[in-house]
This record gives C-alpha cells, sequence and structure tokens, in this order.
C-alpha cells in the first residue's frame, strides 16, 4: 500500500463501454452507460461492486491508495484514479482526474472505510481512533464535497456505513461513532441536495467475506447467529444493492439506511434467544 501522491491520475479503461441500447431504456435497474465512481474501490466490496457494475455495462473507476490500482481496476473492467480520503488535497486531485477522464459522475459510491481500534475504554489508543474517525468520517465529507459539483440532477449518491452504525457492541467506539455519523451526513446531505434532483443513500452491509471482515470480526459463527437466517456473505452478493441504489429503480429513496444485513440489527435472532435461554415454544 502507498500514498496516492505521485501516482498516476487515471489509468485507462480495460475495456470499450458498451453504448446504451434502446430496448434497456425501459428497464429501471439498467446502469448501462453511467458513470460510476467507486471510492475504496481496490478490494472487499468495493471491488465486487466494480465488477458487478461494469458488467451490468457502467463506465466504473475505482479509487484507493494501492499502487497495484491500475491493474486491480482493469480485472473488474474499470479505470484506476488514485486518492487517499485522508488527505484532502489527494481527494482533490483523484476528483480533478476523473472530471477530466469522464466529464461527469451519474453515481459516486463512497465505500473507504476502516476497523482499527478495538477495546475497552481504558486501553484507548487514541491515534487509532482519530485514524477511524478520519477516513471513515471525514472522509467521506472531503470526498463528497470534492465530487457533488460533478454530479448532474438525476444522479446519486452512495454511501457503505454499517448497522453498527446502529447496534453496537462492548469494544466498538470507534467504529460504530464513524458510522453512526456517517448515517446522519447521509439524511442531511439527502435534504440538502434533494432541490438539485440528487439522491443520498447508505447501504449497510451485515458480516461480509473481505480484508476488513476477516481482520475485524474474526469470530464469523458469534455473527452469523446474529442474523436472521445464519448468513454469511461473499462481496459478490452485496453487488445488485448497489446497482439499485446507483439506478432509476431507486427513484423514491432518498436519505435511506437500506439494510443489507440479513436482519442482524433486526431485533433478536432465534439462535440469540436460544443461547439466552429462552423457551421459543
Ligand atoms: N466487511 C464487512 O463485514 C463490512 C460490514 C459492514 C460495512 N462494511 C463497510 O464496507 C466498506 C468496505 O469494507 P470491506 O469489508 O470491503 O473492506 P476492505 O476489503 O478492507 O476494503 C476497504 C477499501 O477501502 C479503501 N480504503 C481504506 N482506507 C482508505 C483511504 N485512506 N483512502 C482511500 N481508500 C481507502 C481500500 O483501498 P486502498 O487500500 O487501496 O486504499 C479498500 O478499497 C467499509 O466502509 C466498511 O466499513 C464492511
Amino acid at each position: 500500500m502507498v500514498s496516492a501522491e505521485g501516482a498516476d491520475p487515471v489509468s485507462p479503461v480495460s475495456r470499450p463501454i458498451p453504448a446504451a441500447r434502446r430496448d434497456e431504456a425501459a428497464d429501471p435497474f439498467s446502469v448501462r452507460g453511467r458513470r460510476i465512481v467507486i471510492v475504496g474501490g481496490t478490494a472487499g466490496i468495493g471491488l465486487a461492486a466494480a465488477a458487478h457494475l461494469a458488467g451490468a455495462g457502467a463506465d466504473v473507476t475505482i479509487t484507493g491508495r494501492r499502487r497495484a490500482g491500475g491493474e486491480i481496476a482493469a480485472g473488474a473492467g474499470a479505470r484506476f484514479a488514485a486518492m487517499d480520503v485522508a488527505d484532502d488535497d489527494s481527494v482533490a486531485a483523484g476528483f480533478a482526474a476523473i472530471a477530466q477522464a469522464v466529464g461527469g459522475i451519474d453515481c459516486l459510491i463512497h465505500n473507504a472505510g476502516v476497523d482499527l481500534a478495538h477495546g475497552p475504554l481504558e486501553e484507548l489508543d487514541l491515534g487509532a481512533f482519530e485514524r477511524v474517525i478520519d477516513v471513515n468520517t471525514l472522509g467521506a465529507v472531503r470526498s463528497v464535497a470534492r465530487a457533488v459539483g460533478l454530479i448532474p440532477p438525476g444522479g446519486s449518491i452512495v454511501v457503505t456505513s454499517s448497522p453498527a452504525g446502529t447496534v453496537t457492541a462492548p469494544g466498538m467506539a470507534a467504529y460504530s461513532a464513524s458510522k453512526a455519523a456517517l448515517d446522519m451526513l447521509v439524511k442531511t446531505w439527502a435534504l440538502e441536495l434533494g432541490p438539485r434532483g440528487v439522491r443520498v443513500n447508505a447501504v449497510l452491509p451485515g458480516i461480509v467475506e473481505s480484508e476488513m471482515g476477516s481482520e475485524s470480526a474474526p469470530d464469523v459463527e458469534l455473527i452469523r447467529r446474529m442474523t436472521a437466517n445464519g448468513a454469511y456473505r461473499r462481496a459478490a452478493e452485496l453487488g445488485p444493492v448497489f446497482q439499485f441504489l446507483a439506478s432509476d429503480a431507486s427513484a423514491t429513496l432518498t436519505g435511506s439506511l437500506v439494510g443489507a444485513h440479513d436482519g442482524i440489527s433486526a431485533g433478536y435472532s432465534h439462535q440469540v434467544l436460544e443461547r439466552l435461554g429462552a423457551d421459543l415454544g
């Protein structure tokens, strides 16, 4: 992993973007030809969304800090722009390069996130706590502030949040606080940008197999028990949710926190209640 500084501004897309077909204009779920930028698209959920959306005919650009970003993007049928969301100059330069390459952004998916500071209050690592807020919350502010001028009426913004912003657990203060703040930003931006015809929504994935998912939640079995159906998702399974929110099919949604988490924050699952010794009849 490297700083975005000094990297190539924008890598070329690896394949021609298919032209819109007349019969697809009637499909409200179509993202064909739509210019989609995924901030934090070099791994996990963002990269899987990029591959899904490019496969559906969108013109996809992914961003991130990795030196291999261009190759990673090419593998997903996307182009790459270097960007570190913790650095405002890098965010500004990244979006300037994207504007030059594609002109505008029909859907911004802000997905970059980290989960670093776990543990009790007395053992607080303030630096790690600040880093989580800086990347997860202020990173979204930097990104949306720089991108919003490129989004035309009818466009949308999708932010990857987490059920941890709604339901937390001991030791999860930094991550949960960063995502709870993100949820309120999404609602505020939805109200601010509504008159411009720009929608803003969040996706709240549950437990998803990824670099972060495996590092921050080693006890996958425990978390599975908290879902309604015992699910542990592959990142690719989130692709259609992002497509829905990037498409006209979600025209009535703005300011929404879209739970894609198998009921993890809906309440107490069968397995949790059984563990607590509840008589479920
Ligand atoms: N996995 C889960 O179970 C889960 C559940 C709920 C929500 N989420 C959320 O989903 C999002 C993606 O998570 P993931 O599980 O796919 O994680 P991941 O595999 O670790 O990927 C994280 C992505 O964020 C980018 N990123 C991190 N710091 C960045 C920075 N400073 N500047 C620019 N990009 C940065 C990374 O790109 P570079 O390394 O190239 O910079 C990478 O593309 C996060 O917001 C996370 O909070 C994940």
